[in-house]
């Protein structure tokens, strides 16, 4: 099956209360993980580059993975571009075989972010490809950070439904309490429900976009740790609470900095374990794996495990 965009993803996810996996890929191993995983399960899959990842593997090889990854499954596949920081980058995704593209003018005053999104949007749309957008700040939270400044970097529900009407985005990356890395809260993890809830009163049917859903789960972290990592104790969102989301207006969840830990706790432990070894099949081998079983993990979570059907 050739890529897919993520139109026909999204509706079902909308009406199924369940989220899309969109996971971020830089190399063979981490492709091969995510599909392996999707397959097993029988899951629809985003695998997501961003700009970084774009300039380490390179537009074509990326390209390549992907193809040859539709090859092995038939499970459906977007192919979607990251925090895309500008049209020109937008541009030459939608050109080079992207089927979904993300703008993130989030850093940008209101009036700025829906200006270049839109012209992301004219020219994706002119393309049949579908924009992600976002809007509000994805910072680090603090427990004791007042409503006024909560107001301040969280979506604004109102704010949100003027900008995908000027903008004709058709999903929002939305600021609800989650941020991107290893360390999301200085205090207990907490999401702003209501808030989540208020958007999706102002945009019914409309896919929202959770970013920074990592759990950094301890027993990665500790792995990390005991073979030599420095990783102080870290934070994420709990499972529980992307199960939550999973079920309301959200329909695509990102993850990528668990299943940095998992791969980087598995080449550690290979590592200590195997010091004599110099093959980097037999430490790449391993964290492949552990990448595929933190995904089907993942795909559960989301609760999008066994809804492509097979033939
Ligand atoms: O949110 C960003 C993703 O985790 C990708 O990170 O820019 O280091 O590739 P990156
Ligand atoms: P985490 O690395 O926090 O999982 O966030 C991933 C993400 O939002 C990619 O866009
Ligand atoms: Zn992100």
């Amino acid at each position: 099956m050739p890529l897919v965009t993520t139109h026909q993803m999204f509706k079902d996810a909308y009406e199924g209360h369940y989220a899309i996996g969109a996971f971020n890929i830089n190399n063979m191993e981490i492709v091969q993980g995510i599909v392996e995983a999707a397959h097993e399960e029988r899951a629809p899959l985003i695998l997501q580059v961003s700009k970084g990842a774009r300039k380490y593997a390179r537009h074509e090889f990326i390209m390549k993975l992907v193809e040859a990854a539709l090859e092995i499954t038939d499970v459906p596949i977007a192919l979607h571009l990251d925090h895309g920081d500008s049209f020109e980058l937008v541009k030459a995704c939608v050109d080079g075989g992207f089927t979904s593209v993300m703008i993130d003018g989030s850093h940008l005053p209101f009036e700025e972010n829906v200006a270049l999104t839109k012209r992301c949007v004219e020219y994706a749309h002119s393309h049949g490809i579908p924009v992600e957008a976002e809007l509000g700040r994805l910072a680090g939270i603090e427990e004791h950070v007042s409503v006024a400044e909560r107001d301040a970097v969280f979506t604004d529900p109102d704010q949100a439904a003027e900008f995908v009407e000027r903008t004709g985005c058709d999903s929002l990356a939305i600021a609800i309490g989650t941020s991107h890395g290893a360390y999301k809260f200085k205090g207990e993890p907490k999401l702003d429900f209501e808030r989540l809830h208020e958007i999706e009163k102002r945009l019914p049917g409309f896919p929202l976009v959770l970013h920074g859903a990592s759990s950094v789960l301890q027993e990665f972290v500790e792995e990390c740790n005991k073979y030599g990592g420095n990783l102080p104790g870290a934070k994420g969102v709990p499972e529980e609470m992307i199960k939550e989301a999973a079920k309301s207006g959200v329909c695509k969840v990102n993850i990528d900095t668990d299943l940095r830990l998992a791969m980087t706790a598995t080449i550690r432990r290979e590592f200590h374990e195997h010091p004599e070894n110099f093959d980097p099949r037999k430490y790449l081998g391993p964290a492949r794996d552990a990448i595929r079983e933190m995904v089907r993990r993942k795909l559960h979570v989301l609760g999008c495990a066994g809804k492509v059907k097979s033939e």
